[in-house]
């Protein structure tokens, strides 16, 4: 067997244009551009390439977005006032904090003070607890990504078995939370796992984001199984690599996705995503309460 490749670009692109066309919906029917704030702070060359592709992305959709800087020596309270400020501001629909923030900033502090409504990253804690209840207004973009894949691919969730190999709290946590939603049954395994193999051999569905070159071999894959390799890893020869044995383990399985042009541009449409919902249900909001005066 050789798997299909899932062509995430392409996926990608098909999201981006329904997103387009809400957008002009928007600003068409209620006179409003969705607006998206970043905040950067400090100098993390990772960091600095990520924001810049987000703001790309969001104009290629006709989004707005603003980036806030701050040197690697901000204060606190100078990251939370202007959190407070972009929550007041009515043309931001969304607000991230791109991580990671320096050690002197408590995350839980920055998370917490984004307000819900806004919080297109779905980090802070009530946007977590509603993952957990089943009815999450932002889901995190990365696992988001992974679910429209799945979605356009056609692969049904309902009672298969789903493995999900790295337990953070951005991918891998969110990502077994919504596979279960979908009515998966869901095994988590992590960095102490022992004997990952007996987890990943069982997997109809495998999602890997535990950020380890060749982490999984094909040995350790169902034959037909989906692979979906969340890892981006950079080699000592410049190479970027996902989690997965590529060239060995696509002669396993039904579908996999490539590391670049697999999950990666999912994630950044996931955000532009999550910001025209929010943007949606704020003008809905302002329609309804104008029908109601
Ligand atoms: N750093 C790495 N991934 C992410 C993400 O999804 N959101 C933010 N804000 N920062 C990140």
């Amino acid at each position: 067997m050789t798997a299909k490749l899932i062509d995430g670009n392409a996926i990608a692109r098909k999201v981006r244009e329904e997103i387009r066309v809400r957008v002009e919906v928007l600003k068409q029917k209620h006179g409003v551009a969705p607006g998206l704030a970043v905040i950067l702070i400090g100098e993390d060359p990772a960091s600095k390439v990520y924001v810049r592709n987000k703001i790309r992305a969001c104009a290629e959709v006709g989004i707005e977005s603003q980036v806030v800087r701050f040197p690697t020596t901000v204060s606190e309270q100078e990251v939370l006032d202007c959190i407070e400020r972009l929550n007041k501001d009515a043309a931001i629909n969304g607000i991230l904090v791109q991580l990671p923030i320096p050690p002197t900033i408590s995350i839980r502090a920055v998370l917490e003070t984004i307000s819900v409504d806004k919080d297109v990253d779905g980090f802070h804690l009530y946007n977590v607890g509603g993952l957990i209840a089943g009815d999450s207004v932002f889901p995190p973009c990365t696992p988001y990504g992974v679910q429209k894949i799945l979605e356009y691919e056609g692969i049904p969730l309902e009672g298969r078995n789903v493995t999900v190999v790295g337990a953070s709290n951005i991918v891998g946590k969110p990502m077994a939370l919504m596979l279960m939603q979908s009515e998966a049954t869901v095994a988590i395994c992590h960095a102490k796992t022992r004997d990952l193999a007996q987890y990943t051999i069982l997997a109809d569905i495998l999602v890997v984001a535990a950020g380890k070159p060749n982490l999984i071999l094909p040995q350790m894959v169902r034959t037909g199984a989906v692979v979906i390799d969340v890892g981006i890893n950079r080699l000592p020869d410049g190479r970027l690599v996902g989690d997965v044995d590529f060239e060995g383990v696509r002669q396993k399985a039904s579908h996999i996705t490539p590391v670049p042009g697999g999950v990666g541009p999912m994630t950044v449409t996931m955000l532009l995503y999550n910001t025209v919902a929010s943007a949606e249900r704020e003008a809905n909001h302002a329609a309804a309460g104008q029908i109601a005066r």
